[in-house]
């Protein structure tokens, strides 16, 4: 999978992709990156690529022309094109999916009060929201979505270890233990040492529920639904 960022601030991209598991991905070419600077696009001698908004209002917008050079430089064919933003929909796991069935995506990283709605009319397929706060950097919101989708692509990392966490069949993940048994007074949980991988499975399976019903009751109660559901069909 081909990610294509544009960007006014290179920088934090080019070290996510030089790191750790992101750059056993890129090495073994499972991922492929490039980064565009949207700077390199201005057409006037400062390289201007904000400006105050129409009808008044606080702070910048990023100008629609720059932005349109940069995108119109990358390879239209295949592309799909994101928009992170806090007015978007959700990232979720169906959400990630499906962007996972592109080739490639196109991920325009905002800065200032955003950018100018005729890009987004123009250009964008998906604008996307990584939660109900607002970041200053458009670069970290690009980078949540590129590291929530590639690590489902497959040869990144096992399937075990997908299937197993947080929010696969709508639970939250248990909790991990690695040596020592005994860290400041606190014991592992006897049963994980017990070697019964049946009753290890079905504790850990209690504690994602239990977890799930303390800190996300909207989640258990639509498992609890969907368990109640399935039982109701066999
Ligand atoms: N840019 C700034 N805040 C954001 C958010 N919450 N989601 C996506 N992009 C953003």
């Amino acid at each position: 999978m081909k990610f294509t960022l544009l960007t006014l601030f290179p920088e934090p991209i080019e070290a996510y992709f030089a790191s750790s598991i992101m750059a056993r991905a890129v090495q073994k070419g499972l991922v492929d990156y490039r980064c565009v600077n949207i700077r390199d696009f201005a057409a006037d001698a400062h390289r201007t690529c904000d400006d105050a908004p129409y009808g008044g209002g606080a702070g910048m917008v990023l100008k629609a022309e720059p932005l349109a050079a940069a995108l119109d430089s990358v390879a239209a064919d295949s592309r799909h094109t994101v928009y992170p933003t806090p007015s978007g929909s959700p990232l979720s796991t169906a959400l990630i999916e499906r962007l996972c069935g592109h080739n490639e995506l196109v991920l325009i990283c905002g800065r200032y009060e955003g950018i100018d709605q005729r890009i987004i009319d123009l250009y964008v397929d998906d604008e996307v929201s990584i939660g109900d706060y607002v970041l200053s950097s458009g670069e970290l919101a690009a980078l949540v979505i590129v590291d929530a989708l590639y690590r489902h692509l497959d040869g990144v990392i096992t399937r075990e270890s997908l299937e197993e966490e947080s929010f696969q069949d709508g639970l939250l993940e248990y909790p991990h233990y690695t040596r020592p048994e005994v860290f400041r007074c606190r014991e592992v949980p006897p049963i994980l040492l017990s070697g019964h991988h049946e009753r290890i499975r079905e504790w850990r399976m209690q504690q994602r529920i239990e977890k799930t019903r303390r800190v996300r009751p909207d989640l258990y109660e639509a498992w609890q639904s969907r368990t109640a559901g399935d039982e109701h069909k066999e």
